[in-house]
């Protein structure tokens, strides 16, 4: 098993990448020293394939687990089910001491790690990730939230995890559209930080995609340490976790217009990033080799790589500009300098629609 570190000086955690650690789960909490009552938080989808695992790996540990097992979907990623939550917790008896794990994909993720900062004034979260995107992106970094009507990820608290238990063995199970959509977060790193992580990309990206294990866990350990190091440098994203965003300005433009429904967040995203070498190639940023080599391994992937025609313009520079993160009509972009590089530029969604 490999393991790398999220470096928040006494909030330091370890992300532990595997090929059938799900087993090593009771131990890991044994180590971390928990309240012997705690709670598994996961899914009906998630739970059919990888709860048991998990039950029996914490009961050889000596844990005695309540689980909560909540609805699939996005839609459920809200105040309601949070509140469902913290009836279920009370029920269960878990106290200050006791810890929540996470098990699943982004959704359960985001809502157990707040459930967990905001529980009895915040107990200890663990994040067993599932998904690809969640074993690189969204398990590590402590972001944790629910929807509003209003808009998505509006209510949250940066809270982080006391340990990430990423088993690339669950990836076997997953759909494969959710899979590749995980892939373009896996791109992005190699396209903003990670020059030769691209490179084995596109050498065998076919070989993630058939889920070949030694490679799996060396592309998912090496995503964990970029995250992890951007993380550990700026972790409430005052300035350079801003980087991770690359291709989210697009992206969550056209989620947002496509009432998220089209597209999974990975193949926006993907959409985004193609979007955001060409605006990058239009600023004189970056020469047009590289948008192509970042086109074209999206593309063999499987994923989309143009915003649709009858999504350019106006409705997606206005789902720009109602973007959470834009201020004073202009969005601090992650443009493409070279392939490892990024830059921000500050640009309003006109010239960015203009640009694409
Ligand atoms: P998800 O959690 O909805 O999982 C996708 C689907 O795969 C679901 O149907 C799920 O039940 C199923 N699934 C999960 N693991 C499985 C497995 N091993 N085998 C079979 N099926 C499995 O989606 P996601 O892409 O993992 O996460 C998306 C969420 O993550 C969004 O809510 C997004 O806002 C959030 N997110 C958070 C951060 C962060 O930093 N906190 C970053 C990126 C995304
Ligand atoms: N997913 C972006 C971040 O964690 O900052």
């Amino acid at each position: 098993m490999e393991v790398v570190h999220v470096e928040l000086g006494a909030r330091r955690y370890p992300i532990y990448v595997g090929a059938g650690c799900l087993s090593e789960l009771g131990t890991r909490l044994g180590e971390m020293g928990c309240g012997v009552r705690m709670a598994v938080v996961t899914n009906s989808t998630v739970a059919g394939h990888y709860l048991e695992p998990a039950l029996v790996s914490l009961r050889r540990a000596g844990f005695d687990p309540a689980t909560i097992q909540i609805p699939d979907g996005e839609e459920h990623k809200n105040l309601a089910m949070l509140s469902r939550i913290y009836d279920q917790l009370i029920e269960a008896g878990i106290e200050r001491s006791g810890a929540l794990v996470a098990l699943g994909g982004g959704v359960v993720g985001d809502l157990t790690g707040f459930a967990a900062a905001t529980y009895l004034r915040g107990v200890a979260c663990v994040q067993v990730p599932t998904t690809l995107l969640a074993q690189v992106d969204s398990s590590i970094g402590g972001k944790t939230g629910v929807n509003h009507v209003l808009g998505k990820n509006l209510i949250g608290a940066f809270s982080q995890p006391r340990f990430v238990l990423a088993d690339v063995e669950t990836l076997r199970t997953l759909p494969p559209r959710e899979l590749t959509a995980g892939l373009a977060e896996v791109i992005k790193y190699g396209v903003i930080l990670d020059a030769p992580l691209f490179a084995l990309l596109e050498d065998r990206i076919a070989d993630v995609q058939a889920l070949d294990r030694e490679l799996l866990v060396e592309v998912v350990r090496r995503c964990c340490a970029i995250k992890a190091s951007v993380v550990s440098a700026d972790e409430t994203e005052s300035g350079l976790r801003a980087v991770l965003n690359f291709g989210h300005t697009v992206g969550h433009g056209i989620e947002s217009i496509t009432g998220y429904t089209r597209y999974l967040h990975g193949e926006a995203v993907a959409i985004g990033m193609v979007a955001a070498a060409r605006v990058s190639r239009q600023l004189g940023l970056c020469g047009e080799p590289d948008v192509e080599r970042v086109r074209s391994v999206l593309a063999r992937c499987g994923l989309p790589t143009e915003v649709p025609a009858e999504l350019r313009g106006e409705a997606l520079a206005r789902a720009m500009r109602a973007d959470k993160k834009a201020r004073a009509g202009a969005i601090k972009f992650v443009c493409l300098e070279t392939i490892g590089t990024t830059r921000f530029e500050r640009l309003s969604p006109e010239d960015i629609v203009k640009y694409l």
